[in-house]
């Protein structure tokens, strides 16, 4: 069962014509929202955008037309928050996957209608007993959306205790594309990169990133902008992002795809995964009292 009771919630947190909470996919609780700007919907589980569409845009974010909804377990799709570790972790084979954040509920602290006609939504992590087993450190996590022509995405880690933590973290956004085989990604040229798919040896990017097999990386040391240049639908994203270090790119391709089970028949030509993150050597250590923001702005181009 989940925790979340939907008439408190929009007697509180909703906005007239512009937000709604209200019952999802597989019975999990979403916030919708509509304005002049754009459309999202958001589950409460993880904090987890499941989708963003810009008025006369085509989606931006794809979702799995087998992703699975359910308590607990992760969403295929949409713009995952992996928290407070990325991949494994280090020690423990146990622990899930890119940590916990993104398969435990959030609480709605603010939503907003905002002068200029985007909407915000701001959610917070509730640790538990099984959070608190994996990660003791205390520490809150907040999470703000902003919806609007652009989307603005600001993951917030503040460390309470009185000793420093190292976080590794990610927004593992799926962006929609209409044939992978044409996009390239740009603004990671000359950046030294782990190759997932090469056992981890460290290579360098030349020239743009360009998709024809199974693509996993973590390019380091990269805080500007990369664009996701897609030929079919005649449009470029843009990632806009300030305090993060690393960015993760991810297609399955097919064998890969095809064992995971819910990405769908073809999922992958359709998906790109352009990561923001703090991952690798890129690990982010707040010091006690300290913050971090992990922040970052699509925005859509035509081409
Ligand atoms: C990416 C990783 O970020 O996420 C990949 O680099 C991983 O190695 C992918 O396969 C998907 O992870 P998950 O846990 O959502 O299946």
């Amino acid at each position: 069962m989940h925790p979340y009771n939907l008439d408190t919630l929009n007697k509180r947190f909703g906005l007239a014509d512009i937000l709604i909470f209200r019952e999802g996919p597989g019975g999990l609780p979403v916030v919708e929202v509509f304005n002049e700007q754009a459309s999202a919907v958001i589950a409460l589980q993880g904090a987890h955008l499941l989708q963003w569409v810009p008025s006369g845009e085509d989606p931006v974010i794809w979702l799995s037309p087998e992703a699975k909804f359910a308590a607990g377990k992760s969403v295929r799709g949409g713009a995952p928050v992996c928290w407070p570790w990325f991949g494994p972790h280090e020690r423990e084979a146990g622990f899930p996957a890119h940590g916990f954040a993104r398969t435990v509920p959030w609480e709605v602290f603010e939503t907003n209608a905002n002068a200029d006609g985007s909407t915000s939504v701001g959610l917070r992590l509730l640790h538990s007993d099984a959070t608190r087993a994996q990660w003791p450190a205390a520490s809150e996590l907040e999470l703000y959306i902003r919806i609007g022509t652009t989307l603005e995405l600001d993951l917030l880690t503040r460390n309470t205790s009185s000793t420093a933590i190292t976080i590794g973290e990610a927004l593992h956004t799926y962006f929609r594309v209409r044939d992978i085989r044409e996009v390239s990604v740009q603004g990671l040229e000359d950046l030294e990169y782990i190759d997932k798919v090469d056992g981890g040896t460290r290579k360098r990017q030349q020239g743009p990133v360009r998709f024809a097999g199974e693509l996993d990386r973590i390019y380091l040391d990269h805080g500007s902008d990369c664009l996701i240049h897609d030929l079919g639908l005649q449009r470029r994203i843009r990632i806009h992002k300030r305090g993060s270090h690393s960015t993760v790119v991810w297609n399955p391709w097919i064998e890969k795809a095809e064992k995971m089970g819910d990405l769908g028949p073809d999922g992958y030509l359709h998906m790109l995964c352009v990561e923001s993150a703090n991952a690798a050597e890129d690990v982010v250590k707040i010091g006690p009292g300290g913050e971090h923001h992990l922040w970052m702005r699509y925005s859509v181009e035509a081409l």
